[in-house]
């Protein structure tokens, strides 16, 4: 069966169709981040007006790219929270309408349950066994949980103030490298001794929880007391900032799926999310896992990133569990 998948959570306007819940046979990704750069993150609005105006030549395409037509689709999956409110109604309302001109099911799909998935696409038989950990880290979602099945997702912890993509962006901010933050922050860390700046990540009273908001500030105060960034760079502190800063986030964020891990006793962990692209984190969760015996699995590093394949994946998987949403579906933050 082939699935037909709508994602318009953040500032994309993705279209995907996906063979039997595993094969992508095609996948659209239209952003609007160029619009949003000016600003320093995602303008709610802007974003929710370019995809008024991209959803159906993307849709189309999407169709086009697998030579299907509407008429192939079994199954309407989109993304239904949580979101830009603006951007998911979009999205929602377009799959509802074509679901009901079409005669084709349709199902919502949580966002983030949807990152989870996005490691069990175009693996060539090499998928996650349940049950395992999934850690989600993007620019809204940092989180931890227990996924017995597709439908049995238990969270674990979470953040209590900024997502870790989220630091990046903040962060990226203090250092005058614009916006997306992430891939920036990865880019100049790359030259950088992770190891040169003492910076840490506030304890948290349950601890399988994250704090980002901490490092972020101590950051701020550290380029501060530098009087400021120009001479940073002068000084090539920029590089070292940026490597340490990285290195911290990461170490918690594998620290702490590695004790979730322990507590569920499983030995599989799935990562996922905007975050989840960057190299240097694939590289430590590697390392630092293996000597655990715990085998991680990545998404492709674009399936990491929003994405509408994703939620065509899982989007078919509940559906063949008997999963059905109807035109009463709602745009929802859990
Ligand atoms: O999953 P995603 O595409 O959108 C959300 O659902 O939020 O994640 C976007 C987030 C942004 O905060 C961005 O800075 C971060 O993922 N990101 C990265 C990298 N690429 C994107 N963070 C660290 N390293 C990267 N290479
Ligand atoms: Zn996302």
């Amino acid at each position: 069966m082939y699935a037909l998948g709508i994602e318009t959570s953040c500032d994309e306007t993705a279209a995907a169709v996906v063979y039997k819940g595993s094969t992508i046979v095609s996948n659209v990704v239209a952003s609007s981040l160029s619009l949003h750069k000016e600003y320093g993150g995602v303008i709610p609005e802007i974003a929710s007006r370019m995809q008024l105006e991209a959803i159906i030549p993307v849709v189309s395409g999407a169709l086009r790219n697998a030579k299907k037509h509407i008429r192939d689709i079994g199954l309407i999956s989109v993304t239904s929270g949580p979101g830009l409110l603006g951007s998911l109604i979009v999205g929602l309302s377009f799959a509802k309408a074509l679901s009901a001109s079409q005669a084709i099911p349709l199902l919502g799909i949580n966002h983030v349950y949807s990152h989870i998935f996005a490691s069990f696409l175009d693996q060539k038989g090499k998928v996650p066994r349940f049950p395992f950990v999934a850690l989600i880290v993007s620019g809204g979602h940092t989180n931890l949980f227990y996924v017995k099945g597709f439908d049995r997702i238990e969270l674990l912890g979470g953040t209590l103030d900024d997502a870790a993509g989220e630091a990046f962006d903040k962060v990226a901010k203090i250092l005058g490298l614009g916006y997306p933050g992430g891939p920036a922050i990865e880019l100049l860390a790359r030259e950088g001794n992770p190891r040169s700046i003492p910076f840490n990540c506030s304890r948290t009273k349950a601890p399988l929880d994250f704090s980002f908001s901490g490092i972020k500030t101590a950051v701020l105060y550290f380029v501060r007391t530098r009087k400021s960034i120009a001479r940073a760079a002068h000084r090539g502190l920029l590089r070292d900032i940026a490597a340490s800063f990285q290195e911290t986030v990461f170490r918690v964020l594998i620290e702490k799926s590695m004790a979730a891990c322990r507590m569920k006793n499983v030995k599989t962990l799935v990562v996922g999310g905007g975050v989840a692209s960057n190299n240097r984190l694939r590289k430590m969760s590697e390392i630092l896992l293996k000597q655990s015996g715990i085998r991680v699995f990545f998404p492709g590093r674009s399936l990491s990133l929003d994405n509408a394949a994703m939620v065509a994946g899982l989007g078919y998987h509940l559906y063949t569990r008997g999963l059905r949403s109807d035109l009463y579906l709602n745009v929802g933050q859990d």
